[in-house]
Formats: structure tokens, sequence, C-alpha cells
């Protein structure tokens, strides 16, 4: 058994199988500014000035998340977590917002649901680091791991925007409904994001489950290694 088998095997995603027709790829007509995508995903939320980070390097973009008091969600956590891995990565993972143990240790996705999104990262043969970046749509744990509301997605995903103009990566996972309806800028049940290569500012964009709902939803995992395999289909520029 070689070692994506025997990943695969744990992740219960063995044997593999793919889908034979892939849709058709639905394109955006252009970048979407982000007032659009916050009354789409809740029509009646206040929109908040966003903060300026379109012009921002890397150790300015750091430095002005970690200074960041624009939402209310900072007052309620210990620190910002940015984002980790390779700055110039192929491929980016993007969460929903830290937890207790990423609270803690200042990186994505470290808790139990980040084991499995290691495994499903070593299933594609990526490594966390090496070729991927990890984010989340908020940098500030909402409370009691709370979905993070409207304002506060608007108010931090020009942060993410801007690290993703900087790493410029070739594909984005959006993992989970809250990070594919705040990129798409689109509300809609996760079910039916899946299955599709969407387009962010001309990136492929991949939905699929957020790994804490696989860890509650294991039978969802085969489903899971389908989007994955549509993303190295997409990489690949075979989708
Ligand atoms: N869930 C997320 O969406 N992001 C993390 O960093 C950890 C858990």
């Amino acid at each position: 058994m070689d070692r994506s088998e025997a990943v695969l095997r744990e992740l219960k995603l063995y044997p593999q199988w793919g889908r034979r027709n892939q849709p058709a790829p639905v394109v955006a007509e252009q970048c979407v500014p982000i007032t659009v995508e916050v009354e789409a995903i809740a029509p009646a939320a206040v929109v908040v000035p966003a903060p300026q980070a379109d012009k921002l390097n890397w150790p300015e973009l750091k430095q002005r998340v970690r200074d960041c008091t624009a939402c209310k969600l900072r007052a309620g956590c210990t620190q910002t977590v940015f984002g980790v891995g390779d700055e110039q990565a192929e491929w980016l993972f993007v969460g929903e917002g830290p937890g207790a143990d990423e609270d803690t240790q200042g990186e994505p996705f470290v808790g139990q649901a980040g084991k499995l999104l290691d495994n499903m990262l070593l299933a594609i043969k990526l490594k966390r680091g090496k070729n991927v970046y990890i984010a989340n749509i908020v940098k500030c744990r909402p409370p009691n791991n709370r979905t993070p509301q409207a304002d506060e997605i608007a108010t931090c995903l020009p942060y993410l925007q801007r690290q993703i103009e900087l790493i410029k990566p070739k594909l984005i996972v959006a993992l989970g409904k809250t990070a594919a309806t705040a990129l798409l800028g689109r509300d809609a049940v996760l079910g039916s994001l899946r299955g599709t290569l969407h387009d962010y500012c001309g990136i492929p964009l991949v939905v699929t489950y957020h790994p804490a709902y696989l860890l509650r939803s294991p039978l969802e995992k085969a489903k899971a290694w389908q989007d994955l395999c549509l993303a190295m289909r997409a990489r690949h520029g075979e989708a």
C-alpha cells in the first residue's frame, strides 16, 4: 500500500472514485466589490467602513491585522490569526475563523479540524506550508465559535482579499459555507455550490465542506474527496 492509499484509508476515502461529467465553470464577470458581497450574504446588514488594505505589502498587512480593532471580535479574542504557509503558494485554503486552539496558538487550523485538514492535504499530496497557504475569512475568534456576522466579515474581508492579491494562488478551496459565500459574494446552500468550478477574480475556486463539519458528519467525507478531486483537476487544467 503506498502512502497516499494509506492516507485515503485513514480518511475512510478509499477506494477512490470520481465524477464522469464535469459541469461547466461558472465565471464571474468581474471581481465583486465588497459592499455587494455583504449585501448578498445578508441584505439587512449594516455595511461598516472596511479597512483599507489594498496597497499594503506583507509586513504592513501583518502589522495592520495585528493592530486591527475595527470590529467587535477583537475585544473578545486573545490574538489575531493572520494565516500561515507559503506566501507564493499555488493552493489557498480558506476557512471561517479561528477557534479556541487557533486563538491560543495564533495559527489557523491547529485543532481537531486542522488535523483533518492536514490529512485532506496529504490525500492530494500537499503539505501545510509547502505550496499551500491557509487563511480564514475573519482573523479573530468569534465568541463561543459562533458564525461570524455579516458586518464582521465585511470588515475583515479586505485583509483576505489583499492576502489573495499578494499570494496570487492558482486555486482557492473554500472550506464551508461562510468561506464560500463571502468569497463568491452570494448566499447559497453549500450543497448547491459544490461540484462546480467557480471564479474569484479570475482564480478558479472550489467549494467543499468545512473539516469541522466532516468531523461531525464523517459520511460526507466521500463528497469532500470528490471536491478535492475536482480541485486537483482544476489545478491541472482538466476541469
Ligand atoms: N475553523 C476554521 O474555520 N478556521 C480555523 O482556523 C480553525 C477552525
